[in-house]
């Protein structure tokens, strides 16, 4: 197998999925907790989540016994500077550190993500967050705090997770969509969390020049359901649009040309100041964190609306007829990972770790104390021999962080959909003691870890 000795197998999770204690500690209320409200009658919120803000402890020694390498978390902003921009919450950058020394104490490298859904809602507050450009200086703030608290242990940071993804549901930026000036909203916030990024990954470069800092992007792959020229074309404008445009404005010093059109088509111009650019340049990452679940398949004929208007959404409802999907209609497509990495790395040439890769789906505990998972431990068998034949192929894989490690909460569809290697007992309405119980797949894992990734049990069809 292909994986290098220093490979970083690990897991991941995220600070409102799993810490809860979302006003405990001195902690600022942030998007993710209100977005999580609005939807407290249907699911579990983020004020408990999986309790990790009290079980983290359990949940590193789980790591030590799983044999990861790697960890990677997020910090809550909200947490070490409850108002976004004003006083440290020092009680906050305790935790961080307790818990960063406990990882390192075990030989566990910390990979932190600053800003996972989750900005302080003072920001919103006080002016609009991310659209306005006071966020900017405020992340950078906060990131040096970060780096100057933490970056002593810390060498891996991501930036911002799935800027890709916040930017198309207002409530994780503080908006709503009943707002009119909503779409310009968005816009302008994602063009100042590109602004944000880079600044970021400057105050990095200079303060922990041995550090590897970039943005995390959600990629779905997109293929066309068929070779007609409307799906063929749709495909291709769709997959640009969600992974490569936002990757070529991280990257290439300025925004993509793929998103500049987008604005103009919907008529919404960014204010971009001059000297963004240099901005841009000088925060260009020097490594990228992918979140790689499912391939999608788009069929223009089945999505037409009214006028025959494209609706995008019902095109990726389209099932692709070949694949295996879970109730929330994700596919189970390990082949297409290996795509995903050779087109991203051939496009970028940056070192990728993926930073999210999993199974979801509905379990309970058995009598017997735990969950038999099988088909997680597949999806893993075969996304990790996936990701084994692109590092062949001459791909700079780094790491991949299975998500999620413990369950947590899932952010479209609470406790009812799990992906952790460790199952937690609560339920959406009764969150109990949030007790830990490793399943089959941690057993698996744990074992393919061992064997730096040779320990596949079978090399799955076509590869
Ligand atoms: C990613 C996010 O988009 O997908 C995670 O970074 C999220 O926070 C994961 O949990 C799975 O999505 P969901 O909606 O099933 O939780």
């Amino acid at each position: 197998m292909a994986f290098t000795e220093g490979f970083l197998w690990g897991a991941a999770t995220s600070a409102f999925q799993y810490e809860g204690a979302a006003t405990e500690g001195g902690k600022g209320w942030s998007t993710a907790d209100e977005r999580c409200c609005l939807n407290a009658s249907n699911q579990a919120d983020a004020s408990v989540a999986v309790d990790g803000y009290h079980h983290w402890e359990e949940d590193v020694a789980l790591l030590k016994e799983l044999g990861a390498k790697a960890y990677r978390f997020s910090i809550s902003w909200a947490r070490v500077i409850p108002t976004g921009d004003g006083e440290v919450n020092e009680e906050g950058v305790a935790f961080y550190n307790r818990l960063i020394d406990a990882l390192v104490n075990v030989g566990i490298a910390p990979v932190v993500t600053l800003l996972h859904f989750d900005i302080p809602f003072a920001l919103v507050e006080k002016y609009g967050a991310f659209a306005d450009r006071r966020a900017i200086d405020a992340f950078e703030r906060y990131a040096r705090l970060c780096f100057e608290r933490f970056g002593d242990r810390v060498k891996h940071w991501i930036t911002v997770n799935e800027q890709n993804v916040m930017v198309r549901i207002p409530e994780m930026l503080g908006y709503t969509a009943d707002d009119p000036d909503c779409a310009a909203k968005c816009a302008q916030a994602n063009y100042h969390l590109y602004l944000a990024s880079a600044r970021a990954v400057a105050c990095c470069k200079q303060m922990w020049p041995d550090a590897l800092i970039g943005p995390d992007v959600s990629y779905p792959t997109i293929f066309a359901m068929t070779c007609s020229p409307d799906d063929v074309n749709t495909a291709f404008d769709l997959q640009q649009m969600m992974a490569f445009d936002p990757m070529r404005s991280y990257t290439s010093g300025h925004i993509s040309l793929g998103e500049l059109r987008a604005w103009k088509a919907a008529g919404i111009t960014p204010t971009m100041l001059p000297g963004d650019e240099e901005i841009l340049a000088a925060g260009a990452p020097n490594f990228m964190a992918v979140n790689w679940y499912c391939s999608t398949v788009v069929d223009t004929a089945a999505a037409e609306g009214e006028g025959g208007v494209l609706n995008i959404g019902a095109a990726f409802r389209a099932r692709n007829p070949y694949l295996d999907y879970t109730e929330w209609g994700w596919s189970y497509d390990p082949r297409a990972l290996r795509i995903a990495l050779r087109e991203c790395y051939e496009r970028f040439h940056l070192p990728l770790m993926v930073c999210e890769n999993g199974w979801s789906q509905r379990e309970e505990l058995g009598a017997d104390g735990t969950v038999h998972d099988a088909k997680r431990i597949d999806y893993i068998r075969e996304h990790v021999a996936s990701m084994s034949q692109a590092i062949d192929e001459g791909v700079d894989l780094i790491g991949y962080t299975y998500w999620s490690f413990v369950d947590i909460l899932s952010s479209s569809d609470g406790m009812g959909k799990r992906y952790g290697l460790v199952y937690v007992d609560r339920e959406d309405f009764d969150e109990k003691e949030c007790a830990r119980h490793p399943k089959d797949s941690f057993w698996y894992y744990q074992k393919l870890i061992a064997s730096n990734g040779a320990g596949l049990e079978r090399v799955p069809r076509g590869l």
